[in-house]
């Protein structure tokens, strides 16, 4: 017998099961559940101890573990206070489940939709928060993807296959992936256990948990009352919902067109954003420009690169405003950046004149030099005009 599965049966429950079940036994010695003392009887029932199947098999719920079973088993022990309390772990994972899509689901009997055991694992489970875990940030959107980027499974239910690969091309995707623990995972806009769409009515908060200020400015616009009489999705009928990309200034005006006609009212604001942003962008850049070539001409510039700070700070704070579609509030903000970027171009126009001033002044304090150098010569020739014949 192996010594690692000798040395389990002394310390923990059911390891006699392992003996013949070795294929489990990584997932036991690792599992959350051994660890709390719930070995192998307490989900399947059968006898400890004897190496006999037939004695050891006695009890067992055979076939009682089939997968529409298995929230009622998880989610029996996960609210009970009891059990839980020891462990301070919540006790609403089951209930939450029962209100998903996932929960309803399995309430009617369909067999594709998730039960804990597909996103937790079933004998090696982990806690949530172990990296190996299947629900840890690092392999969430891969458990989500095995049934939702799986066609035929989403085809039975209507749903669009392809949300994980738009999801894995967003801006919040790139992010998480690098590393940003800021950035939203499937989870954090549908919930774990209440895995559901957000409706319209809850988009701007499950976006605007993350993105305060322009949710902010969004409420401030008239687009606020518009959207809701019209039922469009406050951030998502300009961002779309899993393919979310950085907007760009070039894409501002189509942006709006997609509801606007170029020449209403709405479309006119658009442009008249637009050439506000790019006017104010326009100088932003030109500083920046100008402080990398006076650096390169090995002018001072240190000093000068903290208002630049500022006034690319001064722009992110503008950014947002553009949700609130008012122009004095955006003229506003806008006019700080302009205030530091020209700040940055008239103290660097002023220390190039100073240079040249400078240069200026030193060829005439050469000139000087010279000319005196020229006279007191042409005088000691005038007074010693021997000078050579003398020597
Ligand atoms: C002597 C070896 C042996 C021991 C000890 C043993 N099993 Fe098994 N077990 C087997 C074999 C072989 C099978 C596959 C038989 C089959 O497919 O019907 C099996 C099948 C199972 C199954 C699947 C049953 C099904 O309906 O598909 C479960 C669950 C199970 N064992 C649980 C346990 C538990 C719990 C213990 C400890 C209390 C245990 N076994 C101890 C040999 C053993
Ligand atoms: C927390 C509850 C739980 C514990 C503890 C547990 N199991 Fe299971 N087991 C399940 C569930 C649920 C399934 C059904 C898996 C599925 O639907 O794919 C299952 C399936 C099985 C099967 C049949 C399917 C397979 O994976 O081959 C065997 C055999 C088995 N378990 C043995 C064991 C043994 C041995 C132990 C102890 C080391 C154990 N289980 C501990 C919940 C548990
Ligand atoms: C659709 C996937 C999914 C399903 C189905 C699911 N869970 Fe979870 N569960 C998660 C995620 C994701 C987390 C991690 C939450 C976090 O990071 O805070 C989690 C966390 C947990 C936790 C840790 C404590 C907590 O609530 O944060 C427990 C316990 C748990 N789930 C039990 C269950 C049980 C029991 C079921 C079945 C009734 C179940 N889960 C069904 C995805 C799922
Ligand atoms: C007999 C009661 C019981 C059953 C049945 C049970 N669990 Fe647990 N579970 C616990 C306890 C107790 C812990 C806490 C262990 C610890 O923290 O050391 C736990 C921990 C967990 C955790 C880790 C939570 C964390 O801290 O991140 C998850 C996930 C989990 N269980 C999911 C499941 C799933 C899925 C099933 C069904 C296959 C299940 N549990 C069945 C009692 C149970
Ligand atoms: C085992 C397969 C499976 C896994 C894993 C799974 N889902 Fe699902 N999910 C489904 C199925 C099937 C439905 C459709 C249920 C229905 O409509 O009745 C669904 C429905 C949904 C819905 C509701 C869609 C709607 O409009 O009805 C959301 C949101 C969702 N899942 C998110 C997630 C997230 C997030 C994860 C990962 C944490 C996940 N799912 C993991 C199978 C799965
Ligand atoms: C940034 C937030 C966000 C992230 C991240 C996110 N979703 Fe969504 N998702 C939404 C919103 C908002 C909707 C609502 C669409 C609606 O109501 O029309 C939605 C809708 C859905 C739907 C239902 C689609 C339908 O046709 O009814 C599913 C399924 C879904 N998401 C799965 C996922 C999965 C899987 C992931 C991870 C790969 C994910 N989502 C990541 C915000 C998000
Ligand atoms: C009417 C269309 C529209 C709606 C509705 C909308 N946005 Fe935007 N959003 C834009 C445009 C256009 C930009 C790009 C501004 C730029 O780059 O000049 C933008 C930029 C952004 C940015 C990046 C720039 C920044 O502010 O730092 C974020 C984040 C953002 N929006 C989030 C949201 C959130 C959250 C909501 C819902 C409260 C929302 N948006 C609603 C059109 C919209
Ligand atoms: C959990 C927090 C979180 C949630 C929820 C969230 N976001 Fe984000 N979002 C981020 C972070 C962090 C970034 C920055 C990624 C980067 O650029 O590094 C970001 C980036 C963005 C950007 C691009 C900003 C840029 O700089 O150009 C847009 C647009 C955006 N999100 C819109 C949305 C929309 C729409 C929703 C709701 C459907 C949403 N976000 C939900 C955290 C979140
Ligand atoms: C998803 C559709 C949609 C998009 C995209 C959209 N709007 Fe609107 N907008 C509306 C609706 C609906 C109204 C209300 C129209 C009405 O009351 O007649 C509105 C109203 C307005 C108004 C107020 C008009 C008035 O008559 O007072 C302005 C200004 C405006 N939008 C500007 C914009 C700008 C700028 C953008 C791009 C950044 C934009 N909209 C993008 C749907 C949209």
């Amino acid at each position: 017998m192996n010594l690692l599965i000798l040395s389990l049966w002394l310390v923990l429950p059911d390891s006699s099961c392992v003996v013949c079940h070795s294929d489990l036994a990584g997932a036991y010695r690792e599992s959350i559940h051994t660890r709390a003392a719930i070995g192998c009887t307490t989900c399947h029932g059968g006898v400890a101890g004897p190496l006999e199947e037939n004695l050891a098999h006695r009890g067992l719920r055979k076939g009682s573990l089939d997968r529409l079973q298995v929230p009622r088993l998880c989610g029996g022990c996960h609210s009970d206070a009891e059990k839980m309390r020891p462990f301070g772990l919540p006790l609403d994972a089951f209930a939450y489940y029962q209100t998903s899509a996932h929960g309803r689901a399995w309430k009617r009997g369909q067999r594709d939709a998730a039960v804990c055991t597909d996103c937790h694992g079933v004998h090696e489970i982990l806690s949530v928060r172990d990296p190996r875990s299947p629900v840890s940030r690092a392999h969430l959107v891969e458990t989500c993807a095995s049934c939702h980027a799986d066609t035929a499974r989403m085809k039975a239910f209507h749903l669009d296959p392809h949300i994980p690969q738009r999801y894995r091309e967003s801006v919040h995707f790139r992010a998480a992936s690098a590393g940003n623990t800021h950035a939203p995972v499937c989870t954090d806009c549908h919930g774990s256990h209440g895995a559901a769409p957000p409706g319209v009515r809850d988009v701007e908060q499950v976006c605007g948990r993350c993105h305060t200020r322009e949710a902010t400015a969004f409420d401030e616009s008239p687009h606020k009352t518009a959207y809701i009489r019209e039922g469009l999705a406050p951030c998502t009928s300009c961002h779309g919902e899993h393919d979310v990309q950085p907007l760009t200034l070039e894409r501002l005006q189509e942006t709006c067109t997609d509801c606007h006609d170029e020449n209403d009212r709405g479309g006119r604001r658009a442009k008249e954003l637009w050439s506000m942003f790019y006017e104010t962008l326009a100088r932003l850049r030109k500083a920046e420009t100008l402080i990398q070539t006076m650096q390169d001409r090995g002018y001072p510039v240190e000093d000068l690169k903290g208002t630049l700070q500022d006034a690319r700070e001064a722009w992110m704070v503008a950014l947002p405003l553009v949700h609130t579609l008012n122009t004095d509030t955006l003229a506003l903000a806008l006019g700080q950046v302009r205030g530091r970027a020209d700040d940055v171009q008239g103290e660097l126009h002023e220390r190039a004149n100073r240079k040249k001033e400078g240069r200026v002044l030193l060829l005439v304090l050469w000139f000087y030099v010279l000319l005196t150098i020229g006279v007191i010569e042409a005088r000691l020739r005038a007074e010693h005009p021997q000078r050579e014949q003398m020597l």
